[in-house]
């Protein structure tokens, strides 16, 4: 198993570091892996003034997963947008070809309380979010600036989706719903849109190849609106790159804090990224407070879906699930009565508890 490890910028390098003790925990245990780390994000860009650096992508081809931390702070925006951290992942993502990214939002019953919602609305919480990442409003083309005929300037962006790319994705909501509660809800703006048209039309022409499933179609206002009403209606939710962006950070508060969530984002073969959904949180790098929970499982994801270990990836889930349930908890997640740790106690509870 050879696997890129790139840490990125901000709590980045604090998170990925406690991702990587658990893995040397397994090594340890037999299982054969092969760490290499890379520049990236902001970091590649101070090394090779790239964000993602020639190196770092040879690096991430030749390996058959990518562990990542987190990209972007302030330092960065001022850079022109293809220098930008946010442009090594979005590369990445499209070179790799990693278009499908499952962003699971499930709720550990000791936090339900940690949530913003209800304890009830959200106990036993388990959905899918599953979001096309190669394609659409963020690859579009044309894209860019100019004056229209009154002077005035105008920025533009294309929102497109070719019949294969939604195919492709909705296949894998399919056969993940399959292996779940047989629920597909794909969300769309057909009302408005018509890539949303041909997306529903697509959908409802699969449904026939899958008839287990039980296919339905919602508006992305109205799913907004219902994750946080009923969330638990969700089995797995389908959707495009931009919608899916906004609806999985909504899905992740479900959970407590976005700090818990973590991200696979495959290709056709099941190479895959594995990073947390949260981004770089500048205001605490360096601090020891951030919540190293969601790299430490997208590492169990990458044990399961690209190395097809299942048991590992359920050892190093139920080490977390563990040390939740002694308490220990980063700034995020904490409430009064538990035991308020920083980043690398939380890693050292998780490595006892693997022990
Ligand atoms: C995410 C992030 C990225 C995205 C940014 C950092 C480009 O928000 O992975 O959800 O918009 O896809
Ligand atoms: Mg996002």
């Amino acid at each position: 198993m050879k696997i890129a490890v790139l840490a990125g910028d901000g709590i980045g390098p604090e998170i990925i570091a406690q991702a990587l003790r658990v893995l040397e925990v397994l090594k340890r245990d037999g299982l054969k892996m092969e760490l290499e780390e890379a520049p990236y994000g902001g970091a590649g860009y101070d090394a090779h003034g790239d964000p993602l650096p020639a190196t770092t992508l040879k690096l991430a081809r030749e390996a058959d997963a990518v562990l990542c931390g987190a990209v972007g702070g302030p330092k960065y925006d001022v850079l022109p947008r293809e220098k930008r951290p946010e442009q090594g992942l979005l590369r990445m993502r499209k070179e790799l070809g990693l278009f499908a990214n499952l962003r699971p939002a499930i709720l550990f019953e000791e936090l339900a309380s940690a949530s913003s919602l209800k304890p009830e609305l959200v106990a036993g919480l388990d959905i899918l979010i599953l979001r096309e990442l190669t394609g659409d409003i963020y690859f579009g083309s044309p894209r860019g600036r100019r004056n229209n005929t009154a002077g005035e300037r105008e920025g533009f962006d294309t929102m497109l989706y070719s019949e294969p790319e939604i195919r492709r994705i909705l296949d894998v909501g399919f056969q993940a719903a399959m292996k779940r509660g047989r629920k597909l809800c794909s969300v769309d703006k057909e009302n408005v849109l018509e890539t949303s048209r041909l997306w529903r039309e697509i959908a409802n022409d699969m449904a026939k190849k899958y008839p287990e499933v039980a296919l339905s179609h919602m508006y992305v206002d109205n799913a907004a609106m219902q994750l946080v009403r009923a969330p638990k209606q969700f089995d797995v939710i389908v959707t495009g790159n931009m919608f899916g962006d906004i609806l999985s950070d909504e899905a992740s508060m479900l959970t407590g804090s976005i700090g818990m969530l973590p991200s696979a984002s495959l290709d056709v073969n099941n190479k895959g990224l594995y990073e947390p959904a949260h981004g770089s949180a500048p205001d605490i790098a360096g601090k020891n407070m951030a919540n190293p929970l969601a790299t430490i499982m997208s590492s169990a994801m990458m044990l399961r879906y690209t190395f097809n270990q299942e048991e590992a990836a359920r050892r190093i889930e139920a080490a977390v699930k563990k040390v939740l349930a002694q308490g220990y908890r980063t700034a995020d997640i904490y409430e009064t009565e538990t035991r308020k740790v920083g980043t690398k106690e939380m890693g050292d509870a998780v490595v006892a508890a693997l022990n």
